[in-house]
């Protein structure tokens, strides 16, 4: 249900819900299970353009059966996370993923956000629903969606004519179930996510549609996640689905470059800057299986991560596939970086990079 009443926040007007949302009960929240109490839409004609966004409660808001987002996947998002520190609310890069999200939506033919849209957007519905966010510690976040979908009812085949911008919260913890593991990764040599020329370095649905099966077949076999691996050579390593990869061979971290076919990640974006910050040897270049086997027959340490807005900084303990394996010989960077981010996230650590903006 909703009420009457003229709120608004920041510029959007509010609707505030008249039936909360049951609250997350136990310990542990995981990854996307509850969302908030309110969600933020704007709609968008090609004729007429951006109406104002509004914040109106969760459930409240019907998608077009026709559409392009539901028949021909038509759709674009973003993952960014809010922290609750004991002053404030504050959001990690918003810029950095506001810029991405116009990107995507450029390829995929939809109107683009502002940036200074896209970033009130996100401050105003977090500070509506702040107190859903959890504390910091153990990796709490209010997880923000901000998705892009085509919502014209029509079912040619052509860039959409009407949009709809839309923000939803969710409060986590950590992406992974169970107990604190480094990760196990399936190389994928059947399937790929993407090759030069297509979509993999956009935010899309289908992406993530696409990697469902190997994801599971991988999940049978007893790993965590896909390690998708280079189109052409099945070789050079690409991202994990949910995280971009980096390894470190010797003291030299090395992580693929954006060519176009993997995601440019906001945490693999700061690591970079932290480790080039820091004077450790980074290179972004393609790098192989072939090169991990042979660094680890020289008896060289050998040290594998992903990083991502959801699964932050991801140790990896092992890639394997049909005949072969590479194993993490020890964390020592890693871990490092965790703690960093974390204490930027967290406000334990200064933001000397102007990453931080406060909601
Ligand atoms: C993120 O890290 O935010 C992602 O988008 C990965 C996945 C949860 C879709």
């Amino acid at each position: 249900g909703r009420s009457q009443g003229g709120e608004s926040v920041l510029g959007v007007a509010v609707t505030h819900t008249t039936t909360p949302r049951p609250r997350p009960t136990g310990t542990k929240l995981g990854f996307g299970r509850y969302l908030t109490d309110h969600v933020l839409v704007a709609e968008h004609d090609a004729a007429t353009g951006w109406q104002p966004a509004r914040i109106v409660p969760t459930g409240s808001t019907r998608a077009e059966i026709a559409s392009g987002a539901l028949q021909y996947g038509l759709s674009i998002f973003e993952g960014l996370k809010a922290f609750k520190t004991d002053r404030e609310l504050r959001l990690f890069r918003p810029d950095a993923h506001a810029k991405r999200f116009a990107v995507s939506a450029k390829r995929l033919c939809m109107p683009e956000v502002p940036v200074e849209t896209f970033i009130n957007a996100v401050r105003a519905l977090v500070r509506v629903d702040a107190d859903w966010c959890p504390a910091q510690t153990g990796g709490g976040a209010l997880y923000i969606r901000p998705t892009l979908y085509a919502d014209e009812s029509f079912l040619g085949v052509r860039p959409a004519q009407q949009h709809v911008f839309s923000v939803l919260l969710s409060p986590v913890d950590s992406y992974w179930d169970g107990e604190e593991h480094s990760l196990k990764l399936w190389a994928e040599r059947e399937f790929t996510r993407a090759a030069l020329g297509g979509v993999g370095s956009v935010k899309t649905g289908g992406n993530y549609a696409s990697s469902l099966l190997a994801a599971k077949r991988a999940k049978e076999r007893g790993f965590d996640q896909v390690l998708w691996l280079d189109a052409v050579k099945r070789d050079f390593l690409e991202e994990a689905g949910t995280m971009n990869v980096f390894v470190r061979i010797g003291d030299t971290v090395i992580t693929p470059p954006l060519e176009g076919t993997i995601l440019a990640g906001i945490t693999r974006d700061s690591c970079l800057t932290l480790l080039r910050e820091w004077g450790v040897p980074v290179e972004e270049r393609p790098v192989s299986l072939t090169e991990l086997g042979e660094a680890a027959k020289a008896g060289k340490a050998i040290e594998m991560w992903g990083t991502g807005t959801a699964a932050v900084i991801s140790p990896i303990g092992e890639v394997a596939w049909e005949n072969g394996s590479i194993k993490s010989t020890g964390f020592e960077v890693a871990p490092r970086l965790r703690k960093a981010i974390d204490g930027i996230h967290s406000g334990r650590d200064a933001d000397t990079h102007g990453w931080i903006v406060s909601v």
